[in-house]
């Protein structure tokens, strides 16, 4: 074991330990460490606690000057970083009132996305992903979940899925990739077989193989693919031991049901989840995951985050951060906005982007600060926490840890 370090004092310290994964959270409910103290070696937190107290059994302490609050690292559980590209003509056209499905049918859309990523190199998707990833962690993000989905052909998926692990060696944030090979059916598609048996059969096992992703996901939706047409794919990727995660409930229903069916470990966006599902969710294991940047780009209802949560819903919170429906990307602008619109305490925004979020990728190591977790974790320049929300994103951190070491620090 490395020598322990003692890292602070804090002035407040938010573990988010000791909180049930479902249902609400009141603020009351949040342990705050005032002065407090992390001790960490190897990457792991030993310990938290009150920095005096643990002074007197660790040698080499690291001061935190000024005041400042503590949290987990953000974790940022569904986002399309990995493009090519720019999509304002969309942006402009949604503002001047066309809908998203009549503008994907006038040649914008997801697969003007798709052809500009089929034209980029991968050292240019990999380049891509770096910087969008470094401004995430700049803004208190450590892991980041990335979907391909821009390729829609087993070449370009896994020139997607290649560079996304190679960002990953390239970056200081954590990347978890996803294969979203199923976001829409491909215009060009023109081969003898059904487009998803071949991905199946075809990309399934190289994703294996070559260690690009352990998780699957579709865009479950009228204009997509309807719940009869995911439910081979899906049988084959449970059997072959994927993880199942659905873009649910966007524009109409059945996203969310298919999701639950397979026992997925998400369902995201629900933006029209209505009473039914709602309720369907809340009494499942599968993570609601809300998507307000997409609320934002698309300018449609938020998902009915408070809803899932009194009726005892597991509630994530992401980005989605993608050219087309949610193009800014800012998790902590766009979870304190949520809070506001949907009256959730910052209990629940905070739980949302921490440890919930954390369990929607289905990573046990990271969410909480507390023992035997990664020593993950981001630092705000006050000395109340509830100014991280009230800022709407733009208090920034003044400090990120990853693994036990100081990855960022704010000039
Ligand atoms: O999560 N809904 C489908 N996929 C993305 C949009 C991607 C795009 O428009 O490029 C989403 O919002
Ligand atoms: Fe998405």
């Amino acid at each position: 074991m490395s020598k322990p370090l003692l890292i602070g004092p804090f002035t407040q310290l938010l573990p988010m330990s000791g909180l049930p994964l479902k249902g609400a959270l009141s603020d009351e409910q949040l342990i705050r460490i005032e002065n407090g103290g992390i001790v960490v070696s190897d990457g792991k937190i030993r310990t938290v606690g009150v920095f005096e107290e643990l002074k007197s059994n660790t040698v080499d302490i690291h001061h935190i000057e000024g005041k400042n609050v503590c949290l987990p690292g953000f974790v940022d559980a569904h986002t399309h970083i990995c493009f090519s590209g720019s999509r304002a003509r969309d942006y402009a056209y949604r503002n001047s009132g066309k809908t998203y499905l009549e503008i994907a049918k006038a040649g914008g859309g997801i697969w003007d996305t798709v052809i500009q990523t089929r034209k980029a190199s991968l050292e240019d998707l990999v380049e891509g992903v770096v910087s969008r990833s470094t401004s995430h962690l700049r803004n208190g993000t450590t892991t980041i979940e990335v979907k391909s989905g821009y390729g829609l052909s087993i070449e370009e998926e896994l020139k997607m899925l290649r560079a996304i692990k190679q960002a990953n060696q390239k970056t200081n944030t954590d990347l978890v990739a996803t294969c979203l090979a199923a976001h829409m059916k491909p215009k060009d598609w023109n081969g003898d077989k059904n487009y998803l048996e071949e991905i199946a059969s075809q990309l399934f096992p190289i994703l294996k193989s070559e260690d690009l992703s352990n998780r699957i996901d579709a865009f479950i939706e009228q204009s997509t693919f309807s719940a009869l047409e995911i439910a081979p794919y899906f049988r084959k990727a449970k059997a072959m031991g994927f993880d199942i995660t659905v873009h649910a409930d966007l524009f109409t229903t059945s996203g969310s049901e298919v999701a639950i069916h397979f026992d997925a470990i998400s369902a995201d966006h629900l933006e029209a989840s209505t009473e039914n599902e709602i309720q369907l969710l809340a009494n499942s294991n599968v993570i609601s995951t809300a998507l307000p940047g997409a609320s934002l780009g698309l300018g449609c209802d938020f998902t009915p985050a408070r809803k899932l949560l009194d009726a005892g819903g597991a509630l994530a919170i992401a980005s989605d951060h993608n050219p087309g429906s949610a193009p800014m990307g800012h998790l902590l602008a766009q979870a304190s906005v949520l809070g506001t619109f949907e009256k959730l305490s910052n209990a629940e925004v905070l739980a949302g982007i921490t440890f919930r979020a954390s369990a929607a990728l289905n990573l046990l190591d990271r969410g909480t600060l507390e023992t035997n977790k990664l020593a993950e974790f981001v630092v705000f320049p006050t000395d109340n926490y509830q100014e991280i929300t009230y800022h709407q994103g733009q208090l920034k951190p003044n400090m990120v840890w990853k693994r036990g070491e100081k990855i960022y620090e704010r000039d």
